[in-house]
């Protein structure tokens, strides 16, 4: 299979500057942490990424989905649908894309919408598809108007109109291209228009994974990477990872290195956990902006409901960065819930944080 990328670094969407106020000074970070993937890391990535479906561990629902898809398409001898995949980062959508198109044994083209800002770009992919390719576009909701308008007979009907001309002497040709499978990706189905999301036959969740899933993550990538780790130690990894295996492979590499420096022949628990915490990666995996996050919910807010923008000022981070990367975390860890009148810290983040729950602090009044 081949691959042929062409993915710019992932931008700043387009948005007025926001003024900030002056907040707490987070430390300074080599985000550990994000589950975006760092500039340098998709080599390392790639390394370790599974080629196959029997490779995969977890995502167990939409493996099923998939499976019973490609063996249909391929018995009927057609191109897979579309699919849209969304979900939080680094679960492994790319992965996915990549897989489908080994599975189904055809090239798979990656891209990501921030590099189709011309109609041009995306007219130039298209045209250079073979039949049955797998074309994949990372952040999809961030696609131009432009763009996405020239996708539309070109999922529905695998074909190009082309405008020729401007005012009254205004021609449309249409081109044919190869039957194609776009696979989608994005953190925001929410934000995709409906005439593209309906477009797609397809559309799937990816979750967090579980705890014994990164483990075997992390398993799995440390035999690859040739570092002995136990079970106990893989699953001191996986706890940390905020159910995301790129932050597990991640932390797995910097555990490496601290057992490397330190003559430890193994990485065990103990090991993971001091390499860990020198990194400042708390037991549940939360960073310094969750945790100031949860704090200032709890002490200057009672606890919430308090607003997105708010929770942005006091911790310095914009508000799509909380939603999209910090919050649904802290939500599926029930940490955090987010209610029509804003956001609230559960009583067990209360706890975590070594507070006393509210309830807690009514039972002790006399
Ligand atoms: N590396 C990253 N994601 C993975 C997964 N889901 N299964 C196996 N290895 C992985």
């Amino acid at each position: 299979m081949a691959i042929i990328s062409s993915k710019k670094q992932p931008q700043e969407p387009n948005k007025e500057p926001k003024q900030r106020r002056e907040v707490a000074k987070a430390p300074p970070k080599e985000n550990l942490l994000q589950p975006e993937a760092a500039i340098d890391e998709g080599k390392q990535e790639e390394s370790i990424r599974p080629q196959r479906f029997a490779d995969y561990i977890g995502q167990k629902d939409l493996k099923d989905v998939l499976d019973i898809a490609i063996k249909a398409a391929k018995s009927r001898g057609e191109v897979l649908d579309h699919l849209l995949l969304y979900g939080p980062p680094g679960l492994g959508k790319t992965t996915m894309a990549m897989i489908l198109a080994s599975e189904m044994g055809v090239n798979c083209k990656i891209t990501s919408a921030p590099a189709l800002e011309r109609p041009r770009d995306i007219v130039g992919l298209l045209v250079n598809l073979k039949p049955g390719d797998v074309l994949f576009i990372d952040e999809i909701h961030r696609l131009s108007r432009m763009s996405e308008e020239i996708l539309y007979p070109a999922m529905e009907d695998y074909r190009l109109d082309i405008t020729i001309g401007k005012g009254s002497s205004t021609k449309t040709r249409s081109l044919p291209l190869s039957k194609f499978t776009l696979v989608g990706a994005t953190t925001r189905a929410g934000a995709l228009s409906s005439p593209l999301r309906d477009r797609f036959g397809l559309i799937q969740k990816l979750r967090f994974y579980e705890v014994d899933e990164l483990s075997k993550i992390v398993l799995r990538s440390a035999q690859l990477l040739q570092t002995n780790i136990t079970e106990d130690g893989a699953a001191e990894v996986a706890r940390r990872s905020r159910g995301t295996p790129r932050i597990a492979n991640r932390l797995l590499k910097r555990v490496r290195d601290y057992a490397q420096v330190k003559s430890f022949q193994e990485v065990n628990e103990q090991v993971a956990a001091e390499a860990l915490q020198l990194f400042q990666v708390d037991p549940c995996g939360l960073d310094w902006t969750d945790r100031r996050m949860l704090s200032v919910i709890i002490e200057q807010f009672n606890g919430g409901p308090v607003g997105l923008e708010t929770i942005a000022a006091a911790t310095g981070e914009d508000t799509q960065t909380i939603e999209e990367v910090y919050e649904p975390y802290l939500m599926q860890i029930g940490y955090l819930s987010r209610t029509t009148r804003g956001r609230v810290a559960t009583p067990t983040a209360y706890k975590h944080l070594g507070f006393k729950p509210p309830n807690e602090q009514l039972s002790l009044l006399p």
